[in-house]
Formats: C-alpha cells, sequence, structure tokens
C-alpha cells in the first residue's frame, strides 16, 4: 500500500481540510485569491516557461479529456478496491510513469489503468505534492496561470485534498491523513498483436457460436498473455532504480498490478475512454483497439517509427513523416475529430488530439 501523506498543522492543507465557522466541514474547497506578484505577468499560459516543460504537459491532456468526455464519479468504496465503480474506466495506454492516472484517480475520483511495458513511478509526483503541501505560499504562487511560476499540479492541491483526505484519520489532531492510491496497471504491449487476439475473443463472445469455441478463445488469450506479459524481472529494477527503489516500487505497486489474464481481459473489454499520451510506437493500436472496442479514445501522437511500421501507407506512398502519420491515422475512421492542446508544439512536443466521443459510434 502506499504511504499514506500526512499534513502538518497550519499548512495549506490543513487550513482547506479545518472546520468553517459554523462547526461544518467546507464542501467546496478553494485556494484564496494569489497575492499579486513581482513576477512580469504572461498575457497566456502557453507562454508559460513551466506549461512548457515536459512533465507539465500532461496536464494539458488531462483537461482536455475532462472538458471533452464525460465522467460520473464512482463511489469511493469501489475507487479504493480498484473497481470501476458507477464512474468510468480510462485505459491510459502508454501511460509510461503514470503521472495521468495518478492525477485522475486522485484528484479526479476516475479509474484509470495504466497500460505500458514499464513500471509506474509516481515517486516523484508524490514529491512534489508533498512539497506543495508543506509551502502554501509557494502553492499559492505556482497555482497562478500566465506567470512564469505557474506549476499545473499546484491548482490541483485542493481537490486532491479533497478527494484524497481520510476522515477517519486525525481532523482535529495534529495530523491531517491524506490517503492516495496507486492507480492498477498491465506490464503489456499494446500492438496489432494485442488488438487482434482481443478481436478474437471480442468476436466469438458477440456471436451465437458454441461455448466450444468461446473456450478456445479465452484459452488463446490465455496463452497469448502468458507469452506477451512483461514480467517482473527482479535484477532490472534493481539496475534501473537501485536497491532501495527497486524495495520501494515492489512494495508500494505490486499489489496494483494486473497479472490474472482474465482480469487483463476484463479491464480492456470493460474499458470506456481509451487514451493515448505521446504513446510512440502504440499510437495506431490505440485506435484500432478502440475502434474494435468501440469505445470513445483520445491519442496524442508523437513519434512515426516509419522503419517499424514500413507497411504504412497514404496514398500509394510510405508514412515517413509527422504530419503523413496524423493523416493517415485520421482515415480509419470518418468521425475521427482533430484538435490542438494548448502548448507550443516541437518536434518532441507534439500537441494535436485524435479522439472520437460516444456519440460518435452511433
Ligand atoms: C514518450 S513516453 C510517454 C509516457 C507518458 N504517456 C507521458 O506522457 O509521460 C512513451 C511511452 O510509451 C510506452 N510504449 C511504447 N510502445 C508501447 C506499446 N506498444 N504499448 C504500450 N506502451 C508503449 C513506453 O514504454 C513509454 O512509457
Amino acid at each position: 500500500m502506499p504511504k499514506p501523506i500526512v499534513i502538518r498543522r497550519g499548512t495549506i492543507a490543513w487550513s482547506l481540510l479545518t472546520m468553517s465557522k459554523n462547526g461544518r466541514r467546507r464542501r467546496r474547497v478553494t485556494l484564496s485569491t494569489p497575492p499579486v506578484l513581482a513576477t512580469t505577468a504572461i498575457p497566456h499560459n502557453e507562454n508559460s516557461q513551466r506549461a512548457y516543460a515536459k512533465r507539465f504537459r500532461v496536464f494539458a491532456f488531462r483537461e482536455f479529456l475532462l472538458r471533452s468526455f464525460f465522467f460520473p464519479r464512482p463511489s469511493s468504496s469501489l475507487m479504493s478496491s480498484g473497481g470501476a465503480g458507477a464512474g468510468i474506466t480510462v485505459l491510459d495506454v502508454a501511460g509510461g510513469k503514470g503521472c495521468l492516472s495518478w492525477i485522475l484517480r486522485n484528484v479526479d475520483s476516475v479509474n484509470s489503468v495504466i497500460v505500458d511495458p514499464v513500471v509506474p513511478d509516481h515517486r516523484r509526483l508524490v514529491k512534489s505534492v508533498n512539497f506543495l503541501l508543506d509551502n502554501p505560499e509557494e502553492t499559492r504562487l505556482r497555482s497562478t496561470e500566465g506567470l512564469s511560476t505557474h506549476q499545473p499540479l499546484a491548482k490541483l492541491i485542493p481537490r486532491l485534498v479533497e478527494n484524497c483526505r481520510d476522515d477517519g484519520g486525525g481532523v482535529g489532531g495534529d495530523n491531517l491523513i491524506l490517503r492516495p492510491t496507486s492507480p492498477s496497471y498491465m506490464r503489456i504491449r499494446v500492438d496489432s498483436v494485442l488488438v487482434d487476439m482481443l478481436r478474437e475473443v471480442v468476436v466469438v463472445d458477440s456471436s451465437s457460436s458454441s461455448s466450444s469455441s468461446e473456450r478456445d478463445a479465452l484459452r488463446s488469450w490465455d496463452q497469448y498473455w502468458h507469452d506477451a506479459r512483461i514480467y517482473d524481472d527482479a535484477r532490472q529494477r534493481v539496475r534501473a532504480y537501485g536497491e532501495v527503489g527497486a524495495k520501494y516500487i515492489a512494495s508500494d505497486y505490486d499489489d496494483c498490478q494486473i497479472i490474472d489474464p482474465r482480469r487483463a481481459l476484463e479491464a480492456f473489454r470493460s474499458s470506456d475512454l481509451i487514451v493515448g499520451f505521446h504513446p510512440d510506437q502504440a499510437t495506431e493500436a490505440i485506435i484500432d483497439l478502440a475502434l474494435l472496442l468501440k469505445v470513445p479514445f483520445a491519442v496524442v501522437p508523437c513519434c512515426v517509427f516509419p522503419r517499424e511500421f514500413p507497411e504504412r501507407t497514404m496514398n500509394g506512398k510510405r508514412v515517413r513523416l509527422y504530419d503523413e502519420l496524423v493523416e493517415y491515422l485520421r482515415a480509419k475512421h470518418e468521425r475521427i475529430r482533430t484538435t490542438t492542446l494548448p502548448f507550443v508544439a516541437t518536434e518532441f512536443a507534439r500537441k494535436v488530439v485524435l479522439y472520437m466521443l460516444a456519440e460518435d459510434f452511433a
């Protein structure tokens, strides 16, 4: 289980959680108006230096998701048990360290499952959260959009506190306890083989074929999962994180890993939204998967990988450039929409979003 975050008396989070004058706990929490700062005001968030920073770009994607898709709130008990609840389940394909899923889960109460060969690692994010909780003035400063000091995470601290507070623990004492939870994750590549395997199961499931073909399809899935899943390799982890890091990851995240093939299958089949932010080689498979399962998706392509995907062609020409990749992907369905995220695009900070809403499948 991840460690709880303990909030000291007098910090910003403490003030957010303490009682209002009439003795009732506040329902909505908002940060007070930020102080006027000596820093030069910049007219638009696009120009904020922090908004350029690589690790902040995903926050723009989160805002797009919250604006564009419907997220009913799941019940808290189902969230804490890792279930989808009455809310929706997002598949965060190629989620990498899992920042987006951690924020969706702990700030927005959205159940998000990471699908990426790498083990998620939220240590840096949690460290930033702790810093912001311990430094209320700095949090106020960084919450202000349009300043060079803007940090998207700072603005989310009140919602994080609201969502993750442990009501049973510590309110009224010297400490407040926050219990953020780690999202579930599957260590598998999302590629054309996975999509084909899922197609077999989905097609058998939806046709009126015999139970023996259903059994065969499930058996093939189990075998595929067994062969394709990236197994834990303790030595590899020690190399990547050092011994202490490896222990930390093993103890904090392993409970969240989906290992059982049928649970994995269920996670794919019950997904309500598939997202991919700069998902490298998984880009095309995310769209194919969403079209197969007929679920909304949003993907922000980044690299083209022409050598790895020589079979991609547009108008008889091989897909080699970014714009060609976007066109190639758009051609997969006439209702695919496009928009752009509000940060400055560079070769490595691509900002075009391809997406489909639930109504586009009607
Ligand atoms: C550029 S990183 C982006 C990570 C994360 N979305 C973010 O914005 O921080 C690309 C990620 O894609 C993952 N990846 C590459 N190919 C993949 C595939 N076929 N299926 C799933 N993940 C994949 C890599 O492991 C890596 O974590």
